[in-house]
């Protein structure tokens, strides 16, 4: 994990860095930092290239990277498949060879194509004079924009310095990579950027350029090529076939058990364990060295809220690490009020029974931090305990009180999230930035003592409900437009994953100094989930907690969970209560003005 940057001018006006923007980049990439400068006088254009490395493992590769002929390359991912990387070969490097062997875009393009891995990158093709940047294919890395006072700003992270900054910076849309051609720009004083999109083969629709136009900066444009270079996109496309006629006379089956009692059902699941077994297995096994003598202390930790997504993701990370080291489960909690809960549960009591939830009724034994995530954690962590007894799970209990959320959010959070503003990334924004910053405390022989994570790769299960149709909205397209419309709704949301969440968790994470990796995102497993027919993924006819996310719950049974298996999904920003500390009234997609600085 990096932060890169690079400022492009094409006047010689002075162009010199933000340092707020600075100071962001180097929490990303807290182990080297190095900047270069590249100047073509006639016609004039000026780059400033700026790197800042996470190690992770290997020797140290400082960035930007330049070759003898003087290509540059700022790589912010990470290879996990697709181009050959030798246990002792670092993935810049070889990265960097490979593009400067190729003299075409149609070559870069290649190389691009074949990477397995998320990524966000700058590339200066010296002999072709052209600029080259871009985000992987679901946008797993984050990567911005901007264009001010006739300076184009790349950056992994920003800084949010007044209300005003926000139409300026833009998302770099994860739709395919982007060139400029410096001295035609140069030559027309204006930034034309090629995109080369990402395309499936087999298909013949290009994507909408038309439909990025507002991501892009004002005073730019953004051209397709037109001899139709482009992209191969890493999956395949959505199954879009939808069921026979349904047998009314049968009736449903919403016993997990039952259903596995079919083999045709078990097929199906032990090949999506398969995949996503080895999925996981490349996101664990990629890891930082640790110093001689640490080997108490994880390497790996997962955001973990004891529900389905993650309980699979500890079950599959069990059996790839090995036996001697923890593996770090991060809960976040945000403080409880003790008045307002006993309203509640008077209310919620009118209504059914609410098992995962503290007893708060009485006062004795209120505790702050009970929230549903932190039930549901503990009890997924006796879960895992069963399953793997020889493995120490620590449970890392990550306890946040308002005053702490509210200094932390106006000094980095708001920064993070940024251009995002509305009230949902606030929330989210916030309960990942304090899981992932892992300081807690973890419960020690029936005492509780301070702990802080030091795994630096952080698994996270984005991407299994935008799948799997573990969303309510999900149940109610299905109600109203049945499987057609379910499908179309699935589509639609896992394009628009890197502009709703990934850019975004992405800026969050690394502001640790650490890395988000996503198994459920992982290429062999979207496209394994893509080609089969929606109703295997669900049935959300059946109940929630059942049908939503069906084919996972199936695989969370397979894999030995128990009531985890059939948790219904509760939303982050709910689960850790820290919707809870702020105004009801106000909606998920409002601007949160809570994150408006200065
Ligand atoms: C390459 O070097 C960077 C910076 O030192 C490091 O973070 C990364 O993990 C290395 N990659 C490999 C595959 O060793
Ligand atoms: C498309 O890309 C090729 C190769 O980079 C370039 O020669 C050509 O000018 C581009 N076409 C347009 C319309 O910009
Ligand atoms: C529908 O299900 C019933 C009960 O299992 C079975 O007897 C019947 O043959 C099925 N009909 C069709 C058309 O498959």
């Amino acid at each position: 994990m990096c932060g890169i940057s690079c400022l492009l001018s094409l006047s010689p006006a002075c162009c010199e860095w933000d340092t707020r923007v600075y100071e962001h980049l180097k929490r990303r990439g807290p182990d080297c930092s190095h900047d270069i400068t590249v100047t073509s006088s006639s016609p004039f254009y000026q780059c400033l290239f700026s790197a800042h490395v996470l190690h992770m493992r290997g020797v140290l590769t400082p960035q930007p990277l330049q070759d003898s002929t003087g290509n540059i390359l700022m790589w912010n991912g990470e290879i996990f498949g697709g181009l050959p990387v030798t246990a002792t070969e670092n993935d810049t490097v070889v990265l960097l060879q490979r593009l400067s062997t190729c003299g075409s875009a149609s070559g870069i393009l290649s190389v691009l194509s074949s990477v397995r891995g998320p990524w966000g990158f700058v590339y200066y093709q010296k002999a072709a004079e052209y600029l080259w940047f871009g985000r992987d294919f679901f946008g797993r890395r984050s990567l911005l924009w901007k264009f001010e006072a006739g300076i184009l700003t790349l950056t992994s992270v920003a800084a949010n310095l007044c209300q005003s900054d926000e139409s300026v910076w833009h998302e770099v849309p994860a739709v395919g990579v982007y060139g400029v051609d410096l001295r035609a720009a140069s030559r027309a004083d204006r930034l034309t950027f090629e995109v080369y999109p990402w395309t499936c083969t087999g298909a013949d629709d290009l994507p909408k350029v038309d439909t990025i136009s507002e991501s892009v900066p004002n005073g730019c444009t953004v051209v397709v090529n037109q001899s139709g270079l482009s992209l191969t996109s890493p999956v395949c496309r959505l199954n879009v076939a939808l069921p026979e006629l349904i047998n009314h006379s049968q009736p449903p089956v919403d016993d997990l058990d039952h259903l596995l009692t079919n083999t045709e059902v078990m097929d199906d699941v032990d090949s999506l364990v398969h995949v996503l077994s080895q999925a996981v297995r490349r996101r664990v096994q990629a890891l930082p060295l640790v110093p001689d003598g640490d080997d108490d202390r994880a390497s790996v930790a997962i955001l973990f809220s004891g529900g389905i997504d993650s309980m699979i993701l500890a079950v599959l990370a069990d059996r790839h690490i090995p036996a001697e080291k923890p593996i770090d489960l991060l809960n976040v909690a945000f403080k409880l009020q003790e008045k307002k809960k006993q309203k509640q549960s008077v209310k919620n009591s009118k209504k059914k029974p609410v098992t995962a939830e503290a007893d708060v009724t009485d006062p004795g034994t209120f505790r702050p931090f009970d929230v549903p995530d932190r039930i549901t954690g503990k009890a997924g962590m006796k879960e895992l305990q069963q399953i793997s007894p020889e493995r120490r799970w620590n449970f890392v209990e990550i306890n946040v009180t308002p005053e702490e959320l509210k200094t932390l959010r106006g000094e980095r959070i708001t920064h993070l999230v940024w251009p995002l503003d509305t009230v949902l990334d606030d929330s989210i924004g916030c309960a990942v930035w304090f899981a992932s910053r892992g300081s807690g405390v973890i419960m020690e022989g029936g005492e509780t003592r301070p702990f802080s994570s030091s795994a630096k790769v952080i698994l996270t299960g984005i991407g299994a409900d935008e799948q799997l149709a573990g969303y309510s909205r999900h149940r109610v397209r299905f109600k109203t437009s049945g499987h057609q419309g379910l499908i179309q709704e699935l589509d639609m949301e896992l394009g628009r994953i890197s502009s709703r969440n990934l850019g975004r968790d992405d800026r969050v994470i690394s502001d640790h100094g650490k890395e988000a990796r996503f198994p459920y995102l992982d290429e062999d497993v979207v496209s394994h989930l893509n080609s089969l027919p929606v109703w295997k993924k669900a049935d959300l006819s059946l109940p929630r907690g059942v049908g939503d996310k069906l084919l996972l719950r199936l695989l969370g049974r397979r894999l030995g969970l128990a009531e985890s298996a059939v948790l219904p999904k509760r939303a982050m920003q709910f689960g850790s209560r820290i919707a809870k500390m702020e105004d009801g009234r106000e909606k998920a997609s409002d601007k949160c003005t809570r994150l408006l600085t200065g």
